[in-house]
């Protein structure tokens, strides 16, 4: 954030939809925040931005959500006609483009999460336009990156179908810890609660080289192909807000909106399908009118894996598990429809 050089204290425009650790983030770096609006698109509104300009806002955050950009060419302009400096969050969008625009080139500082798209234990990396030098943090504590690893792991076995394995290693794992007194919590990992303790720290080195190894084109063409095949699917029998895929995009989820999502999340699981469901709350600081707007983006929302590792097959079982359970409420309201009327 240093290298923007914003006057200290200065204002930064925020969005209503977000996670909460970048705000704390913000917040941490001294930095005053006023919320703006999305629409119901999880698109930036540009005019609500214009409203809340003053004197004191310095610059523009922009959350470009499960891959889908901002669009960013009006952005631009607003920010270069408003002299804001422009903060693109990435952290959903790794690999993705506007068309041919990579998404983090435009604005004056973007950052990234490598952990969401990539099977590696934590990391990210800031992109700035400035040619001041950026801070050089330390690695990542060892113990972060063992543990970490290790949390990769036991998701690896689950979701392998060796269940069991994964059982015993958390049981020997737990015993582990208690001979040697370890608890989770002194460890700095990161994810979705904000631990200020991070911020001492960059990547491991591990997660730069290993990095190397990753194929950007492949990742995106399968994340692609998994995308359009679950969309295929689902798209004429439960809600999908993004039922399409513009060109350049590498899409983090299949996002679906269904009404009490963490039921739904448990009925997958049931059938052996792993879903999301983040962003429950809005950040404390977050009016609370413009929190409500997005209630039910954080209430309905549940996030479909479409990752580069999941086959056609993969997919096609995760469609047929939603449809069941989509089936199984509509009977269900049926049932409940039919006791009401007689009663
Ligand atoms: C929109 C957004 N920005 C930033 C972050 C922080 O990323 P990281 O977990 O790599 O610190 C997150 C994490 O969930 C996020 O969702």
């Amino acid at each position: 954030m240093a290298t923007l050089n914003l006057p200290a204290q200065s204002t930064i425009l925020v969005p209503a939809y977000h996670q909460g650790v970048e705000i704390d983030a913000l917040l941490a770096a001294g930095y005053a925040l006023r919320y703006y609006r999305v629409d119901e698109q999880l698109r930036i509104d540009l005019a609500d931005v214009e409203q809340r300009l003053d004197n004191t806002v310095s610059a523009l955050y922009v959350t470009h959500y499960f891959g889908f950009p901002q669009p960013l060419e009006p952005i631009r302009r607003l920010c270069q006609a408003r002299r804001l400096k422009l903060i693109e969050d990435c952290a959903l969008s790794l690999f993705s483009r506007d068309n041919g625009t990579w998404l983090g080139s435009v604005g004056d500082l973007a950052i990234f999460s490598v952990y969401k798209t990539l099977p590696l234990p934590h990391g990210g990396f800031v992109v700035t336009k400035s040619e001041r030098p950026t801070t050089a943090l330390p690695p990542a504590p060892r113990a972060s990156t063992f543990v970490q690893m290790g949390d990769l792991l036991q998701q690896g076995l689950r979701s392998s179908g060796w269940g069991r394995v994964e059982a015993w290693a958390v049981r020997a794992s737990r015993q582990f810890a208690k001979v040697i007194r370890w608890n989770r919590r002194q460890t700095i990992c990161s994810g979705s609660d904000w631990d200020p303790r991070m911020l001492g720290y960059g990547v491991s080195p591990w997660v730069a080289r290993v990095m190397h190894f990753m194929d950007p084109e492949a990742v995106v063409a399968r994340r692609q192909f998994n995308y359009m095949r679950l969309a295929s699917h689902l798209r004429f029998h439960v809600t999908c807000p993004f039922p399409d895929l513009p060109a350049g995009v590498c899409p983090l989820f299949f996002p679906i909106i269904v009404p009490d999502r963490s039921a739904f999340q448990q009925d997958l699981e049931k059938l052996g399908v792993q879903s999301g469901n983040w962003w429950e709350v809005s950040h404390p600081t977050c009016p609370h009118e413009l929190a409500q707007e997005m209630a039910g983006w954080r209430h309905d929302c549940l996030e479909l894996p479409i990752h580069q590792e999941l086959s056609a097959a993969h997919i096609d079982r995760i469609a047929a598990a939603v449809l069941t359970v989509v089936t199984r409420r509509a009977h269900g309201d049926d049932r409940r429809l039919l006791a009401t009327e007689r009663a």
